[in-house]
């Protein structure tokens, strides 16, 4: 890959931005498939493009099928968002799926901004197959979104990349050099340091998710009304609250997510975001990126809470 395929950015979120400032002329439509990580209708909407919705819910995975996002086309579509791992849901596409995926946007000439910054955060054996490795000959078509934030824990240090076809990324540079110029040396330094350093302490982060991951998936399973599909990447789990949601809970029935979200950071003191932040009402994205002891006391009170 060249250089000039490769620009390194002020975190993987100015790279979003950029890749849809990039390749989203207005009035374009844009696929995303829901739930999705708030940013990317906001990004969408800056670059004056539509977001159109695709959403899967628990019973698929919450994974779009070609057949959905084939219905979803327009002649204005130009865009598809791909995420996997998922930021909110933890579902992560399977090689197969994602290679389906990529034929279809590639037979009908539509770009792909996949986001890949969950990528290193699988578990039970799973990789995540990056459209491109599925799809090599849509790397003219993509822009791959990525950064250190996730893998190596350092969020603050704000150091993501996008890579892309290198007329793209001289448009995203040129946009890019009257917004922050470069990524302050100093971060660029430690990033690289966490790149290319030993992997043990990336892998041992990984371990304890994958612990901690278990943990909230059997512990939430035991609330009835509550359907948890398993996530297999980054440190969310988004389960199908639509059973509690109508009922009475402590003298309060919440009709939405929202209001159970509400109830929950009352009740229980747990704080939960509510599946309307990321698409349809009827869901709830718990992080489990916090200490197991936290955790597990976390969802012992919403097991009392709904019992
Ligand atoms: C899916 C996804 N992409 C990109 C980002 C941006 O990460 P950062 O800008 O911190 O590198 C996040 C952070 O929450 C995310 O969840």
């Amino acid at each position: 890959m060249a250089p000039s395929q490769v620009i390194v950015t002020n975190g993987g979120k100015q790279s979003v931005y950029q890749a849809f400032q990039t390749v989203v002329n207005p009035g374009d439509e844009v696929l995303l498939p829901a739930p999705y990580w708030t940013t990317y209708p906001e990004a969408i909407a800056l670059a004056d493009g539509t977001p159109v919705e695709v959403f899967a819910g628990a019973d698929q995975d919450y994974k779009v099928t070609v057949a959905q996002l084939e219905a979803a086309r327009t002649d204005k579509t130009t865009v598809l968002v791909f995420v996997s791992p998922s930021n909110p849901t933890g579902s992560v596409y399977t090689p197969e799926e994602t290679a389906e995926i990529g034929r279809w946007a590639l037979e009908h000439g539509i770009w792909v901004i996949t986001d890949e910054i969950y990528q290193n955060l699988t578990y039970e054996g799973t990789r995540a197959v990056s459209i491109v490795e599925a799809v090599p000959e849509l790397a003219e078509q993509t822009i791959l979104v990525n950064g250190v934030a996730k893998t190596y824990a350092m969020t603050g240090w704000r150091v993501g990349w996008m890579v892309g076809p290198a007329d793209a990324m001289k448009l995203a540079g040129n946009l890019q050099s009257h917004l922050t110029s470069n990524v302050n040396n100093v971060a660029q330094i430690a990033a690289a340091a966490a790149l290319n350093g030993p992997q043990d302490e990336a892998e041992q982060f990984r371990l304890a998710f994958d612990r901690r991951r278990q943990l909230i998936v059997s512990e939430l399973a035991k609330i009835d009304g509550v359907e948890v599909p398993n996530p297999l990447g980054a440190f969310y789990v988004y389960p199908d609250v639509q059973g509690l949601l109508n009922r009475s809970w402590d003298g309060v029935t919440p009709t939405t997510s929202l209001e159970l979200a509400d109830l929950i950071l009352e009740k229980a003191e747990v704080a939960v975001v509510p599946g309307e932040a990321f698409g349809p009402s009827g869901y709830l994205r718990l992080s489990y990126a916090l200490g197991d002891e936290q955790l597990l006391e976390g969802v012992q009170r919403l097991q009392r809470l709904f019992s």
